[in-house]
């Protein structure tokens, strides 16, 4: 059978960039769990790419897991899959046990709704994180720098004119419960630039995708400002776009 490159995936089902981008920022472990899985196309790569040897597909929705399993029972993969994709049901991470999987990903939903699991929690099912936010990018990263989680990795993709962003996180040490605290607390914790505008990561890498965002959003902000010319939210939407303008000036020194 033909394979989506780099995938593990039948042709048919190849992954979109996004999901291709998540599926790399995995490291190969023994379990991993997928939060939201939606229809089950990360488990099956992750599976069929070696990635992981099992993995915990969950969503809250039980008409959710009944598509997923449909999925793979179409695409010929639910028998073969059985053992290796387990789909269980409930909110956020409460239906995984302490310790359970070493990797964790939640992703495709709005950073509101991520922000809202992690803060119900608990934490301590996984050590590392793999977030995808579909919008809310800034609100996501000013929570997980109150909250004291330590960044590792970052990615940004493009894909039909719009920009996904990723972040691979390790949760505040503890016993999972994700509190606020301060600077002197936390001097590792999650690194800000521009309030969470942009990724603290992709910038220091000089990541190519996030200087087309950083001018696609410098478009978007320009237009706005347009719009709502003489009233107080057009000087602060100003000001940030100046301070984007800013850093593209600055895009090439070190
Ligand atoms: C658009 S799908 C995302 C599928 C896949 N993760 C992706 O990145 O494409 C979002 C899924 O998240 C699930 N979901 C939303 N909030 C959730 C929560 N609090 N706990 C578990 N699943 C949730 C929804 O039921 C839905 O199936």
């Amino acid at each position: 059978m033909c394979c989506a490159a780099g995938t593990g995936l039948p042709d048919e089902i190849a992954l979109p960039p996004r999901l291709q981008a998540l599926v790399s920022l995995v490291p190969p472990v023994d379990v991993v769990a997928d939060v939201g899985t939606g229809d089950a196309l990360v488990p099956v790569a992750l599976i069929r790419t070696g990635k992981a040897r099992k993995v915990i597909a969950c969503d809250k929705s039980a008409a959710a897991l009944d598509v997923c399993r449909g999925k793979l029972e179409q695409y010929g993969l639910w028998a073969d899959e059985l053992g290796s994709i387990e789909l269980r049901e409930g909110d956020g991470l409460s239906p995984l046990k302490r310790g359970e999987t070493q990797v964790t990903i939640i992703a495709g939903m709005g950073g509101l709704t991520i922000t809202g699991i992690l803060s119900r929690g608990p934490l301590d099912v996984a050590g590392t994180y793999v977030l995808g936010p579909m919008s809310h990018q800034k609100d996501l990263r000013l929570f997980l720098h109150e909250a004291g989680f330590t960044l590792v990795d970052e990615a940004i993709v493009r894909q039909t004119g719009k920009f996904y962003e990723f972040e691979v996180v390790l949760p505040p040490p503890g016993d999972g419960v994700c509190v606020s605290s301060t600077a002197e607390q936390m001097p590792d914790r999650f690194p800000l630039m521009l309030e969470g505008e942009i990724g603290a990561l992709l910038w220091k890498r000089r990541d190519p995708i996030l200087k087309e965002y950083l001018v696609h959003r410098e478009g978007k902000l320009r237009a706005l400002e347009g719009r709502l010319a003489g009233t107080p939210r057009a000087e602060q939407i100003g000001t940030l776009r100046k301070e984007l303008l800013n850093l593209l000036s600055k895009w090439d020194s070190r």
